[in-house]
């Protein structure tokens, strides 16, 4: 297959669904490959890994949404967007990028932890009452979306009697992450303009009576610095961390558990310790990997020997990286004991996942505890697959539980 024609596939139904024996293809022809003038695929370990780590290659801010859609401005979903760390380039992008690093401490992550338990205990009791008579259980949506939305919100400091109403819009908001036409937009900015105007509401109570929760902190900093965060930035970056750190913790969950209802032994060593869960959860990261893909726009210079020029796109596919032959010994092996290097999931250099310990931590509290409740959870029918390539899950994975 030539490059052109895998990437093809790729944009079909039929490739997003498994995208593994393409991306195979793609690393018989190279590690960087050059798809049409200006166009570059980035799917080697090593190469994705240096373009993310050199500051040299961007991402797409401002200006670019200024060329592709001039009135991009008219649209609050991407007014938001263009202040989101995850689209800012240096020095704004360390400015902002810093200040909530600031808040968002691995202390602060740390002490989620007995939250994170108490709320999947809660959600595996209703799956339990749910699935007690031996009827199919839908995990997908009494879990694995449940759990990263509620700790979010735990997170964040959103009130536990606002939460209900609050998941429904934020599921609309994660659609910019695919937008695909531009129909899906006026439901996307209605999402945008609900949770702004919801987070400024919060955000005066919480700096009227500030409590011990991530946007007291960040209000407490931001007022200290004396302006160097604005409100907007302050208030558009709390509507990313809420996108960004929900639907891909739920496809982490979801992609987990169907690696286990598929292979038991893997779940069974998970639940008696032979496996520690921190090592399953890194290898369900680079064998079926949430985030499958990354952009940057490219400089003057040379990638595996590939010339870029200015403005040339680069689409990184972490997925592919993930199952490089090169890096890793039989990439299509499921192997939690595996020791040849990290997956390439939450991405490297300055935009490194700001919530990786507590996706990680959310698995590694979620998994034993699911598996040592049902320890006969099984598939129950065809699960369906989201159809999108760069967030990677499922809509619907039924189980039953007895
Ligand atoms: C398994 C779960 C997750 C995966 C696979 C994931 C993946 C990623 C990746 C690949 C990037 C880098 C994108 C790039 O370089 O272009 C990223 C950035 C980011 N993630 Fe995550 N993420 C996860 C969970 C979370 C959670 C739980 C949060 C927040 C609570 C979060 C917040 C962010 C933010 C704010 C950024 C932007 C950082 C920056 O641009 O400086 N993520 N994530």
């Amino acid at each position: 297959m030539t490059p052109i024609e895998i990437l093809t596939a790729l944009g079909m139904s039929e490739g997003r669904a498994d995208p593994y024996p393409l991306y195979a293809a793609l690393h018989e022809i190279g590690p960087v490959i050059e798809v049409g003038p200006g166009d570059i695929i980035v799917v080697g370990y090593d190469a994705i890994n240096s373009v993310l780590r050199d500051p040299g290659f961007r991402v797409s801010d401002e200006s670019n949404f200024e060329r592709d859609l001039p009135s991009w401005r008219a649209n609050p979903v991407f007014v938001q967007v263009a202040d989101w760390i995850l689209n800012l380039n240096a020095p704004r992008h360390s400015r902002i990028r810093s200040l909530i690093a600031r808040a968002f401490t691995a202390r602060r992550v740390a002490g989620l932890e007995p939250a994170i338990a108490k709320m999947a205990g809660e959600l595996l009791d209703a799956m339990a009452d749910r699935g007690a008579d031996g009827s199919a259980v839908e995990f997908m949506h009494d879990f694995a979306y449940l759990l990263p939305v509620t700790v979010i919100c735990e997170l964040i400091g959103i009130p536990e009697a606002d939460r209900e109403g609050f998941r429904p819009i934020a599921r609309d908001l994660v659609g910019i992450f695919e937008l695909r036409d531009l129909e899906a937009l006026p439901k996307i900015n209605a999402a945008a303009v609900e949770l702004l105007a919801y987070f400024t509401g919060l955000a005066a109570s919480r700096r009227a009576n500030p409590r011990d929760d991530l946007l007291s902190d960040l209000l407490a900093i931001s007022d200290r610095d004396d302006g160097t965060l604005t409100d907007a930035e302050l208030l558009h970056n709390l509507t990313l961390l809420l996108v960004a750190g929900f639907e891909t913790t739920t496809n982490l969950l979801g992609n987990g558990l169907q690696i286990i209802l598929q292979d038991p032994p893997a779940g069974q060593a998970v639940r008696d310790g032979s496996v520690p869960v921190s090592a399953f959860v890194e290898e369900v990261l680079r064998f079926d990997s949430p985030v499958q893909l990354t952009s940057r726009v490219g400089y003057d210079t040379t990638l595996g020997g590939v010339a870029i020029r200015p403005g040339t796109g680069l689409a990184t596919l972490l997925g592919a990286g993930n199952r490089d032959p090169r890096r890793f010994t039989d990439p299509a092996r499921f192997d939690p004991m595996r020791n040849d290097g990290g997956p390439l999931s939450f991405g490297g250099g300055a935009h490194f996942c700001i919530g990786a310990a507590l996706a990680r931590l959310e698995a590694a509290v979620a998994f034993p505890r699911l598996l040592s409740r049902f320890p006969k959870i099984s598939a129950a029918g065809q699960p369906t697959r989201r159809d999108t390539l760069l967030l990677r899950g499922f809509d619907q994975l039924p189980v039953t539980l007895i």
